[in-house]
């Protein structure tokens, strides 16, 4: 990834997060993830008065990007407002980890970024491996 490539996911990410539904948090998030295939897959967070119902921004895009038909994720970038950029939840972790264990990320917010990969945000991640008995 070059800084070309992260920055238009930055401006996806950016044009997704204008669209989060968050009237209770009012914390607006924005993520895009690109595939392999060179596509991109946005979302938002999507709040709910029943406040688990939430679905964070990154779990939306891996959503939309599966639905899609792609399994195979190259970059990550969320995009929020909070004083400090912002590394994903522990469920996004999770979800991510599903598809991709070493997913690099990159959280934005105004000229500030932080970068990330999935396997330091979540060592020893739990997964399909660990299903046998
Ligand atoms: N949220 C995200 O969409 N992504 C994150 O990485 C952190 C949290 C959402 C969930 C909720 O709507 C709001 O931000 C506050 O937690």
């Amino acid at each position: 990834m070059d800084d070309g490539a992260w920055e238009r996911l930055r401006r996806a990410a950016s044009g997704a997060r204008a669209q989060a539904y968050a009237p209770y948090s009012g914390f607006a998030v924005g993520a895009a993830l690109e595939a392999r295939s060179g596509a991109v897959f946005v979302g938002c967070n999507v709040e709910n008065a029943s406040y688990g119902a939430t679905i964070c921004a990154e779990r939306a895009a891996l959503a939309a990007a599966v639905a899609a038909g792609e399994r195979d994720f190259v970059a990550l970038v969320i995009v929020s407002g909070a004083a400090r950029p912002t590394p994903p939840c522990g469920i996004c972790r999770q979800s991510l980890a599903e598809l991709s264990r070493d997913l690099p990320i990159r959280s934005f917010t105004g000229d500030a970024h932080a970068e990330y990969t999935l396997a330091t945000l979540l060592p020893n991640a739990f997964g399909a491996d660990q299903l046998d008995p």
